[in-house]
């Protein structure tokens, strides 16, 4: 199964969080980011999705990298990353800095990857500039909150820790067994078409990184999940399935007519999206 952006700190979504439940003892369970914004909150929602899921496999959104004012934790950047690493070692909670796991239920074996790839700008309007595209952002006043609330500390920039990370998650993903296909779990989008049906299309240059554009075919992926864009839906991309998996804020269930309750999809067996 898999969910993603959770945004527990609304009293609605933790109300759903709180009947998250697997269908089967066996299952498993993908996060991909956007649980929260406060580690404690963090920390309550992977720690009952922990006690309820054969296996949970987080990887951080933008929000639980954020460094809200009132968070007793005042950690920053690479640092909080790490600080959310080991709360979930504590809680036996699998993140992009551990081990692959193999998948052998329905669809397996598969590798299961969580990825941390975080973004560059990149998906910015053709022939502009990083500057050019913030610019135009903070002209028509939509420009993502990370930008005051993700420090990318230490790295200089946030694009700066996104090449980080892209080395680093490449050197894992060669060391896998390529004779299994993978699922990767990323926050993100790993290829840009998704963020074409953004209402503001000022918001793509936070959605992902063009370098990851091709990795669903380099690394065998029989599926991707991803959230970020809180627009549930099933794609195909060169025939490999991506799944949209958020829950999203309430006042977009409300605008859209969705069923929270239904926000957690199964990966395997694959199932009509709703
Ligand atoms: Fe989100
Ligand atoms: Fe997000």
């Amino acid at each position: 199964m898999a969910v993603s952006d959770l945004h527990v700190a609304y009293p609605a979504n933790r109300a759903i969080v709180e009947e998250l439940r697997p269908e089967s003892p066996d299952d498993w369970l993908l996060v991909a980011g956007d649980v929260g914004e406060f580690v404690a909150d963090i920390e309550w929602a992977l720690g009952l999705l922990a006690g309820r899921f054969a296996t949970v496999v987080w990887t951080p959104g933008n929000h639980e990298l954020w460094t809200p004012k009132d968070d007793p934790v005042r950690l920053r950047g690479e640092e909080r990353y790490r600080h959310l690493v080991e709360i979930c070692r504590r809680l036996g909670v699998l993140t992009p800095e551990d081990p692959y796991a193999v998948w052998t239920g329905h669809g397996g074996p598969v590798t299961i990857a969580p990825l941390f790839v975080l973004y560059d700008y990149t998906f910015r309007p053709p022939n502009t500039t990083k500057e050019e595209s913030l610019a135009w952002a903070h002209r028509s006043g939509v420009v993502c909150t990370d930008e005051f609330m993700l420090h990318p500390d230490p790295y200089p920039s946030r694009d700066a820790w996104c090449r980080a990370r892209l080395r680093e998650t490449e050197r894992r993903l060669a060391e896998r067994d390529p004779a299994i296909p993978t699922v990767l779990v990323n926050h993100f989008p790993l290829v840009r078409e998704p963020t074409d049906v953004l209402r503001h299309p000022q918001f793509a240059q936070w959605c992902g990184t063009v370098e990851t554009a091709d990795w669903h075919l380099r690394y065998n992926a029989a599926a991707v999940v991803y959230g970020h864009l809180h627009i549930p839906r099933t794609t195909r991309y060169d025939g490999v399935r991506f799944e949209e998996v958020s829950l999203g804020y309430p006042r977009e269930r409300q605008m859209y007519g969705m069923d929270g309750a239904k926000a957690m999809r199964p990966v395997f067996p694959e199932e009509p999206a709703p």
